[in-house]
């Protein structure tokens, strides 16, 4: 292996990946808009920019797919990229892809399709991100600022999964030598649970009353809107709750398990490592 281009380097999954894989001594390329100029690593890379997807893939062999966040459709970004690995010789490409089906972005799944085209594929699907409770993520900021959750997902439950154990899964498939392992991972925590759930869980490690809020799509999208989102991804996002209220992201998988020799992380191991974050915000003195 030559070496590992983590595109979304300093996202989530990606900073935890880059971790894992200079642990293990691989060779990595921290992707970013903005690299760091500390980190000998970290390349300019920007899914609006084509220029810099050449530079950031030579002597590159293996790629970590995070597409470009909040674009319904990623296709016409990602596309020439993965041309460009192929012709470039790249032996394996790991989609960060998703378990949550957006209804109203079709986009996403024609890039896991387009993935399994490429020399080495494996598509990641992991479901709702535990990191989502933390800032700057509108759920984690509405929970600090009022202490309350609002949704459309109502009852339903999701698998949701700590970004660790997604950077860990991502980790050993792209270590892996069997240059002919081709594969689709669903990747959940341990445990499906909701949001009523979670908030119960918070309020019981950050000692303060978490409320949920139910609400209809309209009002969540109104939410998502208010959080900054542009309106086409606000409403994808709200759909995504309306899903997840009929019960089809509850299901859960052994993958990570199966993939790192770990079992995934619990939510309340989560919340008991980041109580500090929703103890709330104090009106600022005058
Ligand atoms: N959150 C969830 O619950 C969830 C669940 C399932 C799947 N997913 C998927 O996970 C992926 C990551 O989502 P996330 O919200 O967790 O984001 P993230 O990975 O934490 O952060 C986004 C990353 O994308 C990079 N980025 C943003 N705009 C870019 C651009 N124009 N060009 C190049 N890089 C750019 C950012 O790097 P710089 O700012 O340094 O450039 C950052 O590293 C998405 O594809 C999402 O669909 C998320």
């Amino acid at each position: 292996m030559t070496g590992v281009l983590v595109t979304g380097g300093t996202g989530k999954t990606g900073r935890a990946l880059v971790e894992i894989l200079r642990g293990a001594g691989v060779p990595v390329r921290v992707a970013s808009r903005t690299p760091s100029p500390g980190d000998p690593d970290a390349v300019r890379f920007d899914w609006d920019d084509a220029t810099t997807h050449r530079a950031a893939l030579r002597e590159m062999d293996r790629v970590y797919l995070v597409a470009p966040p909040v674009a319904v459709d990623p296709m016409p970004l990602v596309e020439p990229f993965l041309a460009e690995a192929q012709r470039l010789g790249v032996q394996r490409v790991v989609l960060l892809g998703s378990a949550i089906e957006f209804p109203n972005a079709p986009g996403m799944l024609e890039l896991a399709a387009r993935v399994r085209d490429q020399p080495g594929w494996v598509v990641l699907r992991p479901s709702g991100f535990m990191q989502n409770f933390l800032r700057p993520h509108p759920v984690a900021e509405r929970i600090r600022q009022h202490g309350e959750i609002r949704t459309a997902a109502g009852h339903g439950r999701v698998g949701w999964i700590d970004a660790r154990d997604i950077a860990a899964a991502a980790a050993a498939v792209l270590s892996d030598a069997r240059s002919d392992h081709s594969d689709d991972y669903l990747l959940t925590g341990p445990k499906a649970l909701s949001y009523h759930d979670t908030a119960a869980i918070i309020t019981a490690r950050a000692g303060r009353l978490i409320r949920v809020l139910d609400v209809d799509y309209d009002e969540q999208v109104a939410v998502n809107r208010a959080a900054g989102m542009p309106t086409a991804f606000a409403e994808s996002l709200a759909a995504v709750d309306v899903g997840i209220r009929s019960g089809r992201d509850a299901q859960v998988s052994t993958s990570v398990l199966d993939l790192t020799g770990h079992p995934p992380r619990t939510f309340d191991e989560f919340a008991r490592q980041h109580a500090h974050e929703w103890t709330g915000v104090r009106p600022a003195r005058t």
